[in-house]
Order: C-alpha cells, then sequence, then structure tokens
C-alpha cells in the first residue's frame, strides 16, 4: 500500500510540476530567431531589395539617374530623414511604405545605404 501511494504522490507531484516548467519556456526560443532581432538588419538581402525597388532611379550602386545620388547619403542625411523620405516622399518618389517595403525589407535596405561610400 504504502510504496504505491509513494508513486502516486510522485506522479501527482511532477504532473503539478510541468505546467509550470512549460511557462517558462517561452524565453528561451526566442533567443534562436534570428529574423526578431532588432538592430541587426541583413546587408545582403538590402542590397538586393535597394536593386529591385530603388536602382531604377538612384543607380545600381547610388550613383543616381532620375532620381539624385545616393552614395554617401549618410553623410547628409540621417535614418530618421532616410526612413521619412520613403514613407512621405518628396518630389516624384513613389510611396512604397508599407508594400511593397515592411519594416523588415526597409532596415535591410537603410542598412545598406547607411554604409554606401
Ligand atoms: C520612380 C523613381 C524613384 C524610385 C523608385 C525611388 N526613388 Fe528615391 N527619389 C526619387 C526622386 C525623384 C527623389 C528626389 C525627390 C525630391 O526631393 O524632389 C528621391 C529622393 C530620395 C532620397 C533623398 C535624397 C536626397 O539627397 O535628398 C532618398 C534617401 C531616397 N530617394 C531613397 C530611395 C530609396 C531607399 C528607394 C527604394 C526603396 C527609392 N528612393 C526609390 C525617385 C525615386
Amino acid at each position: 500500500m504504502m510504496p504505491r501511494n509513494l508513486v502516486a504522490a510522485a506522479l501527482a507531484a511532477s504532473l503539478v510540476m510541468l505546467p509550470q516548467a512549460e511557462a517558462q519556456q517561452p524565453a528561451a526560443p526566442t533567443a534562436s530567431e534570428p529574423a526578431a532581432a532588432p538592430g541587426e538588419p541583413d546587408l545582403a538581402k538590402g542590397k538586393k531589395a535597394y536593386q529591385r525597388y530603388c536602382s531604377v532611379c538612384h543607380g545600381m550602386r547610388g550613383e543616381g539617374a532620375l532620381g539624385p545620388a545616393l552614395q554617401g547619403i549618410s553623410k547628409r542625411m540621417t535614418q530618421e530623414d532616410i526612413t521619412r523620405q520613403l514613407m512621405e516622399p518628396r518630389g516624384s518618389m513613389p510611396k512604397m511604405y508599407p508594400t511593397p517595403i515592411d519594416d523588415k525589407i526597409w532596415a535591410d535596405i537603410r542598412s545598406y545605404l547607411m554604409q554606401l561610400p
């Protein structure tokens, strides 16, 4: 009788513990999700997206065409200024935010722009 009760008690105790162990889980998995990490834009993706969406008017390397050159843009404009130009474009630049350029793609493009020589 006694051992059986002990086993049952141990089992019951472990079952009670389980939900708590699971409740503590969510904090860990987020660390392995690179896409969600803010401040870590993807330069290679940014270059691709730039060439796709912006190069028509600003040149393949930001040398300028229909639109002004974007080389050395980080010396003339802050990240906030550039983001404003994307969200509320001046002149004949089309509005491309939030589609097709969403926040994630924009973070990548912006990181590419900011390092243009
Ligand atoms: C259809 C052509 C066109 C496309 C596509 C375009 N732009 Fe522009 N962009 C312009 C023009 C024209 C201006 C100048 C606007 C003005 O001040 O009159 C401009 C201005 C800018 C400026 C300000 C530059 C400065 O020296 O003041 C930035 C930054 C910029 N564009 C970034 C981008 C980015 C990033 C993309 C791609 C997501 C993009 N543009 C796509 C035409 C375009």
